[in-house]
């Protein structure tokens, strides 16, 4: 069997990841979702089966009976080489796309088969911080406020010194209202929290420390992928509102519907992560468009070395 060769692989990701962003790039600002979506798909579909891979993707488009491409068990690759799972979104803030608002991404991580949580379409309760602090001082058990306590004491700063980034949803009012307490600033985002969670490894540049609240699971899978790639911690559990969704996660093999999981439950091996921006946004700029060419960047990260690259890619169009 192939090795998964994750340096190989990994230039081969960051150029699906850049077809995507740019195939949506006509269509940001243009008040279409659905279109900027398909767009990114159908690139990035191409794009995945050029590569010498053997590969399922397990974080996709939807269902199968619910997304034509890209959709979870969808074999992609050119069926050469090593068998991987991929998880994709290929445009990560569909709707900021489409009102050209700041931190739409594409993004997509690869690993060896069998090594990238099978997570269901429903949501997840996510909880991020950066590298540097020992394990476990923020838990899934300790409430939003006692989070933003013990991070402040381990940083050795005020808790009016922390930002926690949320997702902006009235089903986060109470959290907020308790974060507020703490004196704690709060960056509220109004969609893309794979970002939201990239946000916590750097917080230097980004000013963000902390995530927490709920977002897609499949989502949460793209987040831990980075996360792994450059440093930091991260707790997931997925969120059932009714019995559609359970049978959802059994039917994704998941028996404890319960479980935290941590970064490394949901990545259990040496992961490759690629982002670019579409719109610009704190972690990446966006696709620029100049007369005659296209220009994106792509992070590209390794998990095995932490080793994170930043590319400039410029295209005629
Ligand atoms: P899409 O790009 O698929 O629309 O997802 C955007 C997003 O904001 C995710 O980043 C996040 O996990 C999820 O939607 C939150 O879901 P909801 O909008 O239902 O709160």
């Amino acid at each position: 069997m192939p090795e998964f060769h994750d340096r190989l692989l990994s230039l081969g990701l960051a150029r699906v990841s850049e077809a995507a962003a740019m195939a949506s790039a006509r269509l940001i600002g243009r008040g279409d979702e659905k279109a900027a979506d398909q767009a990114a798909v159908n690139a990035m579909r191409d794009q995945l089966n050029r590569l010498d891979i053997r590969g399922t993707v397990v974080i996709g488009e939807g269902e199968r009976d619910e997304a034509p491409m890209l959709y979870i068990g969808e074999e992609v690759g050119s069926g050469n080489g090593p068998e991987v799972d991929i998880a994709l979104d290929p445009l990560e803030g569909t709707t900021l796309t489409a009102k050209d608002m700041p931190n739409a991404l594409t993004v997509i991580a690869m690993a060896p088969r069998g090594t990238l949580l099978h997570a269901p379409d429903v949501y997840m309760e996510k909880l991020a911080i950066g590298p540097g602090f020992r394990r476990g001082i923020v838990t899934m058990d300790m409430s939003p406020s006692e989070r933003v306590s013990a991070l402040a004491a381990a940083k050795g700063c005020s808790t009016e010194d922390i930002t926690v980034c949320v997702l902006d949803r009235p089903r986060h009012e109470e959290m907020i209202a308790e974060l507020r307490t703490t004196g704690a600033a709060i960056r509220l985002i109004t969609d893309g929290d794979v970002a939201g969670v990239i946000h916590c490894a750097e917080p230097d540049i980004t000013g963000i420390d902390m995530y927490m609240g709920s977002g897609g699971a499949p989502e949460g899978v793209l987040g831990a992928a980075a996360l792994k790639c450059m440093g930091g911690q991260m707790f997931g559990k997925l969120l059932f509102r009714n019995d559609d969704e359970k049978g959802r996660a059994e039917k994704a093999g998941i028996k404890n519907l319960n479980r935290v999981y941590t970064r490394d439950d949901m990545v259990t091996s040496d992961v490759i992560f690629a982002a670019t921006g579409v719109t610009d946004g704190s972690l990446l700029p966006g696709i620029k468009r100049e007369p005659g060419f296209l220009t994106a960047e792509t992070m590209l990260m390794r998990s095995k070395t932490g080793s994170i690259r930043r590319m400039t890619y410029r295209n005629p169009t």
